[in-house]
C-alpha cells in the first residue's frame, strides 16, 4: 500500500507514469469517454481549512472514475472534538477505500497514515501541497515540454507550495530560484537539505525571475497564518509578480498561482489575467492528475 504525503514519496519513473496516465484520461474526459475503473470505490474526504478547487477535483474526479466520495469536516466530525487522528484513521479506513486530507501539520496526515488501512493522500498541510505542485508540472510539460534542466522561479512567501517546488526540483531536476523578504527564508523545516543545487536564495525577486521558465507565486498569507496578515502585507510589498518582473524572465515564460489570488498584492491583474498566465488551465489539470493518482493508489500501474 502506497501514500501520496509528499513529493518524495514517489520516484521520477512513477510520476512519468502518472503525467503519461493524467495526459491519456484528460484526452478521454475532453471526449466524453466514459471510464470508470473504481465503480464502487469509496474516498472520504476530510477538510480541517477550506477548499474550492481541492474539493472539486477530488469529488468529481472519484465520480468519474466510478467512484463516489464522502466530505468531512472538523466542524461537523468528532475530530473537532478531539478525537484522537489515529482513532479517526482506524476507523474511516474500514470503511473506504482511499482517504485525502487538507490539515495543519504534516504530522498529522503521517499519523493518519500509520494508522490508516488505506491509502492517504495529502490535500495540503501547512509545510506541503504535492497535489498542486503535480498539476503544475503537467500544465508546464503540456504547454512546454520537459522541465528538467530548467528554472522555475518562485517569488514571496516560503510555504507549503515553495517546499513542494525543492522537492520537486530534486526529483525533476530542475533549478529553483526563491526570493522572499528577508525574514521570510526558506529553512530547513522538516530536517531538508537546502541543497544548493537545486535551489538559488534571493531577496531582489527581479534577479529569481530573471531568464525563468516559469514564475510562480502564492498568497502573503497562508491558511493558518491569519493573523500575520498585516505584518506580512508590510513585508512583502515589492514581492508582487508584475509586467516588469515577467519580461525579466524568459520570453517563453509562463505564469502560475495555485490559487486563490489576490490581485494586486502577490500578482497583478495584468499579468493573472495575461497571455503568460495558465492559471486556469493549471486549476483544470487537479482534476486530470488526481484522477492519474487515485488510479494509481488503488490499481497500481494501469496502461489500457
Ligand atoms: N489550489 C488549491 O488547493 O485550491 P483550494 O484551496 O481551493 O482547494
Ligand atoms: N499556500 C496557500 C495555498 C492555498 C491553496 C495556503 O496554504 O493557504
Amino acid at each position: 500500500m502506497r501514500h501520496f504525503l509528499q513529493m518524495k514519496d514517489f520516484t521520477r519513473d512513477e510520476y512519468e507514469h502518472l503525467l503519461e496516465r493524467a495526459k491519456i484520461l484528460k484526452a478521454r474526459f475532453k471526449n466524453y469517454i466514459p471510464y470508470q475503473p473504481l465503480t464502487d470505490r469509496m474516498l472520504a474526504m476530510v477538510f480541517e481549512k477550506s477548499s474550492t478547487r481541492t474539493r472539486v477535483s477530488f469529488e468529481a474526479g472519484i465520480y468519474q472514475l466510478g467512484g463516489q466520495a464522502i466530505h468531512l469536516d472538523s466542524q461537523s466530525t468528532q475530530l473537532g472534538r478531539s478525537e484522537p487522528i489515529e482513532d479517526t484513521a482506524r476507523v474511516i479506513s474500514r470503511m473506504v477505500d482511499l482517504v485525502m486530507i487538507r490539515t495543519f501539520e504534516q504530522e498529522k496526515v503521517e499519523q493518519f497514515a500509520a494508522h490508516s488501512r488505506v491509502p492517504v493522500i495529502n490535500g495540503l498541510t501547512n509545510e506541503y501541497h504535492p497535489c498542486q505542485v503535480l498539476a503544475d508540472i503537467f500544465t508546464y510539460v503540456e504547454q512546454r515540454g520537459s522541465l528538467t534542466g530548467k528554472t522555475v522561479a518562485w517569488i514571496g512567501d516560503a510555504n507549503n507550495m515553495s517546499y513542494t517546488w525543492l522537492e520537486a526540483a530534486r526529483i525533476f531536476d530542475f533549478k529553483l530560484n526563491v526570493a522572499t523578504p528577508k525574514g521570510y527564508e526558506m529553512k530547513s523545516q522538516r530536517g531538508e537539505t537546502l541543497d544548493n543545487a537545486y535551489l538559488a536564495a534571493f531577496t531582489d525577486p527581479m534577479l529569481a525571475a530573471k531568464g525563468a521558465h516559469l514564475v510562480t507565486t502564492d498568497v502573503w498569507t497562508s491558511m493558518g497564518y491569519e493573523a500575520e496578515t498585516e505584518a506580512r502585507k508590510n513585508a512583502f510589498a515589492g514581492f508582487c509578480v508584475d509586467r516588469k518582473m515577467m519580461a525579466a524572465a524568459d520570453k517563453d515564460a509562463l505564469f502560475m498561482h495555485c490559487l486563490p489570488a489576490h490581485r494586486g498584492e502577490e500578482v497583478s491583474a495584468d499579468v493573472i489575467d495575461g497571455p503568460q498566465s495558465v492559471v486556469w488551465e493549471e486549476a483544470e489539470n487537479r482534476l486530470h492528475v488526481q484522477k492519474a493518482l487515485m488510479e494509481f493508489l488503488l490499481l497500481g500501474r494501469i496502461n489500457s
